[in-house]
């Protein structure tokens, strides 16, 4: 890292989906160096075989935690205790806990732990350095060192409440599937009207290409629509279309609204 905590190692506890996208976007951008990171992960996984390649420290005896400034929770939600315990006391006693996992409240882990706690919220597009993460601490160093961590791997937003994080999981962190989803379904309406499955699965693809440049202008979502949709023209009635039941805003609040209970289950 490159700010005051440089001095400390950051530990990844998990290194599953989003834990090697996390490994990725730190490597490819030296947000960590390889020497300062230390990976702890049941088994072998190819994003920290890379790391270790690099100088990175996987499983290493616990002692080695003790240089530890900030640790990264990124287990499943219903293996947190298990996982964070037994580090705990060979941690750093002013160790930050970052935690990337959805449902799992930061008083909790800030109880089970004793030690400052903020939640981040990425996409798994972290790994290219491209993801968007909310944010949450209600202390200001956590924050400001998972910002250290995440803002040159994604796009950081500050949430103002911890509860607005199973909102910000199901808008950001699940949304990327919903999006998938609805590309698939629109490549499937393609082959209706007469196009190959290849055809329609290669254009629909190239649609979301087309849309995911045109957000990352950051120009506001209804400039963009009427840059493309003409009064009168095809876009239009299509969109008219998708409003005129209110199906697309009952299937994205279904969506929404369903990830958000899962996510208060857990
Ligand atoms: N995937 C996403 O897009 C996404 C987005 C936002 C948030 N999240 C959150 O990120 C967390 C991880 O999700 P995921 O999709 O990456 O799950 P995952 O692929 O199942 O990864 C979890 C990893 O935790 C490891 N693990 C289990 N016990 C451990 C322990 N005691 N110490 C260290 N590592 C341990 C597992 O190792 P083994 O493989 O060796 O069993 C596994 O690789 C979840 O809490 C989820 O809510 C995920």
């Amino acid at each position: 890292m490159t700010s005051d905590t440089a001095t400390g190692a950051v530990v990844l506890v998990g290194c599953g989906r989003l834990g090697s996208a996390i490994l990725e976007g730190w490597l490819t951008t030296s947000t960590v160096a390889p020497a300062d990171l230390i990976i702890l992960t049941p088994s072998s996984k190819p994003a920290a075989d890379q790391a270790q390649r690099q100088g990175a420290s996987i499983n290493p005896d616990l002692s080695e935690l003790a240089r530890s400034r900030v640790v990264v929770l990124a287990v499943k939600p219903a293996m947190w205790r298990a996982a964070l315990e037994p580090l705990l006391p060979h941690l750093a006693p002013d160790a930050l806990i970052v935690s990337v996992m959805a449902g799992v409240k930061s008083a909790d882990i800030a109880s089970l732990s004793a030690r400052t706690v903020a939640r981040v919220m990425p996409t798994t597009a972290v790994a290219q350095a491209s993801g968007v993460a909310a944010l949450w601490s209600s202390d200001a160093i956590a924050a400001d060192a998972a910002r250290t961590l995440f803002a040159p791997l994604a796009d950081v937003v500050d949430l103002e409440a911890e509860d607005q994080m199973d909102a910000a999981t199901a808008v950001a962190g699940s949304a990327p599937a919903f999006i998938y989803a609805f590309v698939a379904a629109l490549a499937q309406a393609g082959t209706g009207q007469g196009l190959s499955e290849e055809a329609a699965t290669r254009l629909a693809r190239g649609a979301l290409k087309s849309a995911g440049s045109g957000a990352g202008t950051g120009e506001a979502l209804d400039i963009l629509i009427a840059r493309i949709a003409s009064p009168g023209g095809t876009t239009r009635a299509g969109l008219d279309a998708m409003a005129e039941d209110g199906g697309l805003t009952r299937a994205a609040e279904a969506a929404v609204n369903a990830a958000v209970e899962r996510a208060r289950s857990l």
